[in-house]
């Protein structure tokens, strides 16, 4: 039984973060709802609570509480920027109102390493985000550390195990941070750290089994890591009453549905149904230029295909989807900004209102590089799970202006010679994305003896760490040499090969 670390969140946007940091440090834990009664967690048997930070001011009138017992417990308690608020109003220290929020780099004096900081150099960078200041310690409260802005930057009672620290560990930007929440887990609540990704696999298989019973799962997969994952961790908890729909929406890049076909038809003996709609969706598309309309007409026809085949199953009473934590933050703030929205998303959120089907997210918790970890775990081989990201309506936003058949097949072989020599040459693995991209513009070129005028190809090759920015890959020129003759060669209809050199912002990774 692994023992549990409970963070309780209290709406900051980095909980997630510090559940994720503790899964690093290969210790179990588990978020809970801010208010979550003290008795509950000391059923579950935790060793160890996280207050997490927060938006509000403790003194506001709807700023989210603990239950007050959760310090008569016996367990160590963390409090990280408004946990540490929290500590201060709950055990009788002071918490000042400040109308500014202090925001950014600052630096870290440690006074008394204590059991927290222990192991650490005395000077550190650290990352601030908080408006409310502690400005009386709580008795039986020593100060442990210091920084520009406050006296109480690190604050510990080690008799009771209370530590405070008013600035985020959980953070890249703060220097040795997971060593603090380490310090913390091991050091002070004595937990082991034998969670590993085979555990995570072994609770999720739990938890699908106890939330589908005996219904049955429907998902969509399309071949990306995400859906991949969490097919295969869906199908590991119940096997056939899990269905997967593979929609060839006539947009899939060259060998792709034969690939999913074999791998997980075959391969995993998932019960897998591909449906060929790629006629449907080219007969919508025609004469259709805009990007967005593009984009709403493969989304719209995408959910019709996929009700038809739920209804071909017989029905089902989940939808499988493979959101991810990143996905989550992501959807969230598009519908809470509107002006945010600079391409419309179809992964999450649309259909299940739609089907009246109950979600099922095995992977809602993880970020990117975690889910690959589970999918290596799981079986799945390491070109599925290393693979790049390919966009919902795959090549239909990467053939500018309309699309045909001819002008979807230039830009498929196109495609898979410079995948060819991306993966040939190692750099696959080292970019964020590398594709071609179909334009219908002609120009004129000479092939053998003969003038040709023909289409062109551009390639977009870019180096990202999420996406939401981007810099084109200073690939080696012998490299792009080797994939643009080859095009230019072996592609009938490409008379030239242009590449992208534009960086995100302002340009985006795709073209449309
Ligand atoms: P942009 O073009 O906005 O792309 O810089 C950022 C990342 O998102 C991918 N992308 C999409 N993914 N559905 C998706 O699932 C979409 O409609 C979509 N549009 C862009 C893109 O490939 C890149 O990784």
């Amino acid at each position: 039984m692994a023992q549990t670390i409970a963070v309780l969140d209290f709406g900051s946007q980095l909980t997630q973060v510090i559940a994720r940091r503790i899964r690093e440090c290969q210790v179990y834990s588990k978020i809970y709802h801010f208010s979550t009664p003290a008795a509950k967690l000391r059923a579950d048997g935790v060793v160890g609570i996280i207050l997490s930070g927060g938006p509000q001011s403790v003194y506001a009138r709807t700023a989210p509480h603990p239950d007050p017992a959760i310090f008569q417990l016996g367990v160590p308690v963390l409090g990280i920027c408004y946990g540490v608020q929290l500590m201060g109003h709950f055990l009788g220290g002071k918490v000042a109102l400040s109308k500014a929020r202090e925001y950014g780099h600052g630096h870290l004096t440690i006074r008394k390493p204590g059991r927290l900081f222990a192991g650490l150099p005395k000077r550190l960078r650290i990352w601030n985000s908080h408006g409310d200041k502690l400005t009386k310690l709580p008795p039986g409260f020593v100060a442990t550390a210091v920084s520009e802005n406050s006296p109480f930057a690190g604050i510990e009672d080690a008799r009771r195990r209370f530590y405070g620290i008013q600035f985020h560990p959980e953070v890249f930007h703060t220097e040795r941070g997971v060593d603090m929440i380490r310090n913390f887990l091991v050091r002070v609540c004595g937990a082991r750290q034998d969670w590993t990704t085979r555990d995570f696999i072994a609770h999720a298989v739990a938890d699908i089994r106890a939330k589908v019973g005996k219904g049955r799962v429907l998902l969509g997969l399309s071949g990306g890591v995400d859906s991949s994952v969490a097919a295969a961790l869906l199908h590991k908890a119940i096997g056939r009453q899990l269905t997967c729909v593979f929609v060839d929406n006539g947009l899939l890049r060259q060998g792709e549905r034969a690939y999913v076909e074999a791998l997980y038809k075959r391969n995993f003996k998932i019960d897998l149904r591909v449906v060929d709609a790629s006629a449907l969706f080219l007969k919508r598309l025609r004469d259709v230029t805009e990007p967005e309309q593009k984009r709403k007409i493969i989304g719209r026809t995408f959910v019709e295909v996929f009700e038809k085949s739920l209804k071909s199953i017989g029905g089902a009473e989940f939808l499988g989807q493979g959101t991810l934590y990143p996905d989550v933050i992501e959807s969230v703030s598009i519908q809470g900004n509107p002006a945010s929205l600079i391409k419309t998303h179809h992964n999450v959120g649309g259909l299940p209102a739609r089907m009246k089907l109950r979600l099922i997210e095995p992977l809602r918790e993880l970020f990117k590089d975690e889910v690959r970890r589970v999918g290596a775990a799981l079986g799945l081989p390491r070109e599925v799970v290393w693979r790049q990201p390919f966009p919902g309506p795959g090549l239909g936003v990467r053939v500018m202006g309309d699309i045909t058949a001819e002008k979807l097949e230039i830009l498929r072989h196109a495609d898979a010679v410079l995948q060819d020599e991306m993966m040939k040459s190692g750099h696959y693995g080292k970019v964020w994305q590398s594709f071609a991209v179909f334009l219908p513009v002609k120009t004129v070129g000479v092939f053998g003896d003969e003038r040709t005028y023909d289409y062109v190809i551009a390639l977009r090759i870019v180096e990202s760490t999420d996406a939401m920015t981007a810099d084109w890959a200073r690939l080696p020129h012998d490299l792009l040499r080797k994939i643009s003759s080859r095009i230019t060669n072996e592609v009938r209809g490409v008379s030239r090969v242009v590449l992208d050199i534009s960086s995100k912002p302002p340009a985006t990774i795709e073209w449309e």
